[in-house]
């Protein structure tokens, strides 16, 4: 019998969840009062946040009163966040569906995808079905935000090998660049307590001109960025990239 091999995003995040600690409270916050201000969001309006993780944003926006509504394929994300949110009593929505699955039809004010959650399919065709997916699910006039790491500056600062520890967890990332493919392959061994997992990654690295011709294909307008929450332009020295558009 030829049981089909998982896909890397299928089991990665597990191993991933000490990585939320890397962005402080803080910067979430931060981030959380840009977004607010970029898509003009109001109490009352809705948010898809597509995939929603732990619910790193979708928690704050909640609080504000924000109709948010998550989607992600871990469950045990969607578990912990679940509990989250009904402890502080705050009303989400939560799937778990693969983001390519997603079937919404112009229900949401306000969609994102954050924190470099696009780019995981081998094939393009599913990566873009993502940002189609997501189109369709904005009302006429809805808006989107996309958040990435910028591949500009992912050349410019290239580091073949990262460590990375969480109290007991030591983390190696082993990166190579495939310039063909515009991707960044890296194996990622997790070593707790003496033992190692492995897990082979892929991410398809996008520059700004190209992710902005990706969304105005799927037929979002007015399609502009930053590089920084301080509005800063995007340029290779801008680690992050904040796209946004309308539909
Ligand atoms: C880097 S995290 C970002 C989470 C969240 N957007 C944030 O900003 O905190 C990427 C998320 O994508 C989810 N994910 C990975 N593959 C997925 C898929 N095929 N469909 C839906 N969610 C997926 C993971 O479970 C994880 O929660």
């Amino acid at each position: 019998m030829s049981g089909k091999t998982k896909d890397w995003w299928e089991t990665f995040f597990h191993e991933f969840r000490p990585f939320f600690q890397k962005i402080s409270p803080k910067e979430t916050n931060a981030q959380v009062r840009f977004y607010l201000k970029h898509l003009n969001l109001k109490k009352g309006m809705s948010f898809l946040d597509c995939p929603v993780g732990i619910g790193r944003i979708a928690i704050p926006l909640a609080k504000r009163g924000i109709n948010v509504t998550g989607i992600d394929l871990a469950e045990s994300y969607l578990i912990e966040l679940e509990e989250k949110a009904s402890k502080r009593n705050l009303p989400l929505k939560l799937f778990h569906s693969d983001m390519r699955r997603i079937n919404f039809n112009g229900e949401f004010d306000t969609a994102g995808n954050l924190w470099t959650s696009l780019g995981y399919f081998e094939k393009e065709s599913d990566n873009l079905l993502v940002l189609k997916k997501i189109y369709t699910a904005l009302k006429p006039n809805g808006k989107f935000v996309i958040q990435v790491i910028n591949r500009d500056w992912v050349l410019n600062n290239f580091s073949s090998s990262d460590w990375t520890a969480f109290g007991k967890v030591k983390v190696l990332e082993q990166r190579i660049f495939d310039y063909a493919e515009s991707k960044s392959r890296a194996t990622w061994t997790f070593i707790k307590e003496g033992k190692e997992t492995a897990v082979d990654t892929s991410i398809r690295m996008y520059s700004y001109h190209e992710l902005k011709k990706l969304l105005e294909k799927v037929g979002f307008k007015n399609v502009h960025g930053f590089g920084s929450l301080n509005d800063d332009p995007i340029s290779r020295d801008t680690r992050e990239m904040f796209i946004f558009g309308e539909k």
